[in-house]
């Protein structure tokens, strides 16, 4: 049987933050735990989900503590709260490690534009795109941007998503990106879940550095030279990332940036092969990047130097079915030995998921993955692309307590209820994020509605 369940019968908003006392949660028909060593899972690896009957779990100041039968918490935990699972299924917090989760309006024609044949990269080079995004943000305050980012956090967290990377890359200016990634910060500070931020001020060449003959040029100094080391300094980014594109940035001029960057003091990323091959997945592979996002036109030699490497390769399955594209080849990447992880790529243009449970569907249904190889790539896998492999993404003793629980009764009913809402808690650092509506007021509802178009 595994129709959804009803939600959770008892304690709505118990914690288990520092001071809360032990926190059980308890009657679950399922853990998954990706319990194991503090790293990626690759290749084979990824089939072991770890998945626990007869346990639930413990968590205490913030972290968790056990993972036991029901009875042997209590044993240990006497007078302990608990949750009433009632028959659901507790599962590490979801990591979203790629989103542009910080923009102003959505681009709601551009949807209708493609679907009548204008390819994305066309609408860029017209002045649309990325460059519309551009001069929406720049027209609005710190605090609208904020206001309007705050509810997708909360629309993430209500699917169980517990940690959030956003990256800039909406401003296109030293000013406007320092000011994007401030306005993270702030978002940061105001919501629950974890957020992890990503200087991504090489998303395109501004359309005001294409006018003058050197303006490629000075924008890749303003970014090598003053960008990043400013950035780095007040601490705004843990990583860099470039959007390595034929028709955007060269391998050559991405190498340049990213190196730049770690020379700052930023972890780079990159967006590889996302449209066309490159080579970029190489890239990636050279210069020790955290992950490779994207990938769907990867070529076999970029797959072997994946293979090769320990970056991550960062699937985004929700952008090439929005986009009508072919997706990446995660069979291959997952036979070749890759650590395979997947993300949402929240952005006004190419992803407005804001479901992580629909992109498990989309990694089995579209990618071909399974329920387990999903669930691996979405936790453990995504906080290894993020650099928190052995402080999030699995459910053993010390980890943060970064936890969902789904209304489920097998993990596979996850992705296979494709569109519904089926996490009925969440916590992060053992903070309820989900439902958060008390804790995070301007965030609003916690069934919320989507950004106004
Ligand atoms: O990951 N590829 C570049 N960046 C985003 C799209 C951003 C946008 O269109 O606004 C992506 O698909
Ligand atoms: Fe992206």
């Amino acid at each position: 049987m595994t129709a959804p369940l009803g939600g959770p019968a008892s304690a709505p908003q118990a914690g288990a933050a520092p001071g809360d006392g032990p926190l059980l949660l308890v009657h679950a028909s399922e853990v998954v735990t990706c319990a194991g060593p503090g790293r990626a899972r690759r290749g084979a690896e990824m089939a072991d989900a770890g998945v626990r009957t007869g346990a639930g779990v413990a968590m205490q100041d913030g972290r968790v503590v056990a993972v036991e039968p029901d009875e042997a918490l209590r044993r240990r935990f006497p007078g302990a709260r608990e949750v009433d699972c009632n028959g659901g299924v507790i599962a590490p917090g979801f990591v979203d490690s790629h989103t542009h989760a910080f923009f102003g309006a959505p681009r709601v024609a551009e949807h209708e534009l493609r679907a009548t044949g204008v390819p994305y990269l066309e609408i860029a080079r017209r002045g649309g795109g990325i460059h519309s995004s551009v001069r929406d943000l720049r027209a609005r305050s710190t605090d609208d941007l904020v206001a309007r980012t705050l509810p997708r956090l909360a629309r993430l967290a209500a699917g169980g998503v517990t940690t959030v990377e956003i990256k800039s890359g909406y401003g296109l200016s030293l000013d406007e990106e320092l000011r994007s990634l401030e306005g993270i910060a702030a978002v940061a500070a105001r919501v629950p879940v974890n957020v992890v931020a990503t200087c991504l001020g090489a998303h395109e060449i501004p359309l005001e550095a294409r006018e003058a003959p050197d303006g490629r040029e000075r924008w890749l100094r303003t970014l090598a030279e003053e960008l990043y080391p400013t950035v780095a300094r007040r601490r705004l980014a843990t990583f860099v990332d470039v959007f390595c594109e034929p028709g955007v940035f060269t391998v050559d001029e991405s190498r340049r940036l990213l190196q730049a960057g770690a020379r700052a003091g930023m972890r780079p990323k990159l967006h590889a092969d996302e449209l066309h091959d490159g080579g970029a997945a190489g890239l990636a592979a050279e210069l020790g990047a955290a992950s490779a996002d994207h990938l769907a036109a990867i070529a076999p030699g970029g797959i072997r130097a994946l293979a090769a490497s320990d970056t991550v390769a960062t699937l985004l399955p929700a952008t090439m079915l929005f986009l009508g594209r072919r997706q990446a080849p995660a069979r291959a990447l997952v036979e070749a030995g890759c650590a395979v992880a997947l993300a949402t790529d929240l952005n006004p243009g190419t992803s407005p998921l804001q479901s992580f449970s629909l992109l498990l569907t989309l990694a089995v249904s579209e990618l071909r993955l399974s329920a387990a190889e999903a669930w691996v790539a979405a936790t453990v896998n995504g906080a290894a692309a993020l650099g928190l492999a052995a402080e999030t993404g699995q459910l053993a003793p010390g980890f943060r307590a970064d936890v969902a629980l789904h209304a489920v009764d097998d993990h596979r009913a996850l992705p296979y209820w494709f569109g519904e809402r089926l996490c009925a808690m969440a916590w992060a650092a053992g903070r309820p994020c989900h439902p958060w509506g008390a804790s995070v007021p301007s965030a609003g509802a916690t069934t919320p509605q989507p950004d106004p178009a």
